[in-house]
């Protein structure tokens, strides 16, 4: 089982390489792929940092080029390179896409993202690796590999939604980021983050999407014991298109002037919808307790309470008895 695993590790890291020089090496590689990098305004040595690839437009281009080099046919769609007709052949998953190769903690590659270059809405704008053997998504954070330097040393985590905003925030010179790419952010990922910092700041999209799992996305985070700040940018913008929009020294001073603490934002949010009916305010009290009731530091718990009663002119009394309903609720239920 060890020997297939390390089997499937070269398998991806032999793909990694085909995605690349697909991208470098041919005509329609550097005319429709690398060209659209270009576009996005990502720099060469970004391109390489990531390992950034391109699929081409074939349906058996890399299963007849891993043949060719000797590689079994299962371990191809054992990893979900290659996906099995009825009559059991095999054709490529990522045909036509730029590739995001996805590496683990000690920079294996061990899955991949393919963005289509089409406009169209009828396809798919993602397509990516499966789970399996070597890649266990709810334990793997993408650019966690080149990340986790930076995010010791600054004590801190920016977390994103897309592989896009990995690399244009590193491109900015923002190293510490990474992002749960896809699945909505799991208990594994937020161990994994917390063995090397315990602050994390939310950057996700600024639209519906993204101020739904920025919400869930701060409660598991608080529940795991992480200090959480967040941030959403105007106008539905993510960071790779904020930075597009205002630059790298713009986008550094922004964010820095605009996260928030977990629970100004989320009062904040909840707060616009609510306006001044009485019992939708009744209703994000018991909200935003209910966020402060998951953390598991007393002292913590304490602080957020004095916040929140002054943010939402509250006694704490009040809060505090909310709190131990709260409390009390969960342990019957458990
Ligand atoms: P977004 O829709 O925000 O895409 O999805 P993006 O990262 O901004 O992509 P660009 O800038 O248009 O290239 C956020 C992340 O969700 C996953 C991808 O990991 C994506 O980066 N996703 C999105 C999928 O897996 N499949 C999809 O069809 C869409
Ligand atoms: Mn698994
Ligand atoms: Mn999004
Ligand atoms: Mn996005
Ligand atoms: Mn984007």
């Amino acid at each position: 089982a060890q020997d297939k695993r390390e089997s499937l590790y070269v398998l991806s890291q032999w793909a990694g390489k085909f995605f690349k020089q697909h991208l470098w090496e041919t005509d329609s590689g550097r005319s429709i792929a690398l060209s659209y990098f270009k576009e996005r305004g990502y720099r060469d040595d970004i391109i390489k940092k990531f390992d950034l690839g391109y699929s081409p437009d074939q349906w058996t281009a890399l299963v007849d080029a891993a043949k060719k080099d000797g590689f079994q046919e299962s371990y191809l769609s054992d990893i979900g390179l290659a996906i099995e007709r009825d009559d059991k052949s095999l054709y490529d998953r990522f045909r036509g896409r730029v590739i995001f190769p996805i590496h683990n903690l000690t920079g294996r590659i061990i899955g991949f993202g393919g963005r289509t270059l089409k406009t169209e809405k009828s396809t798919p704008k993602y397509v990516n690796s499966p789970e399996s053997e070597i890649y266990h998504k709810s334990d793997v954070l993408y650019g966690l590999n080149h990340a986790k330097k930076a995010v010791m040393d600054a004590d801190l985590c920016y977390l994103v939604e897309g592989y896009a905003d990995v690399i244009a925030m590193h491109q900015a010179g923002v190293e510490n980021v990474v992002s749960s790419s896809g699945t909505s952010l799991t208990t594994g990922q937020i161990k994994l983050i917390s063995r090397f910092t315990k602050n994390v700041v939310i950057l996700y999209d600024g639209d519906a999407a993204g101020i739904k799992a920025s919400l869930r996305g701060t409660d598991m985070l608080l529940e795991e014991g992480l200090n959480v700040k967040v941030l959403l940018f105007p106008d539905g913008n993510d960071p790779d298109s904020y930075i597009k929009q205002v630059g790298s020294a713009a986008f550094i001073a922004y964010i820095a002037a605009h996260q928030e603490d977990f629970i100004f934002y989320k009062t904040h949010i909840l707060l616009k919808d609510a306006k001044d009916d009485p019992i939708k305010r009744a209703e994000v009290i018991r909200d935003v307790v209910e966020s402060i009731a998951l953390i598991p530091d007393e002292i913590k718990v304490s602080v957020f309470i004095r916040q929140c009663s002054s943010l939402l002119d509250i006694e704490e009394r009040v809060l505090l008895t909310e709190l131990n309903k709260i409390r009390i609720n969960k342990a019957k239920a458990q």
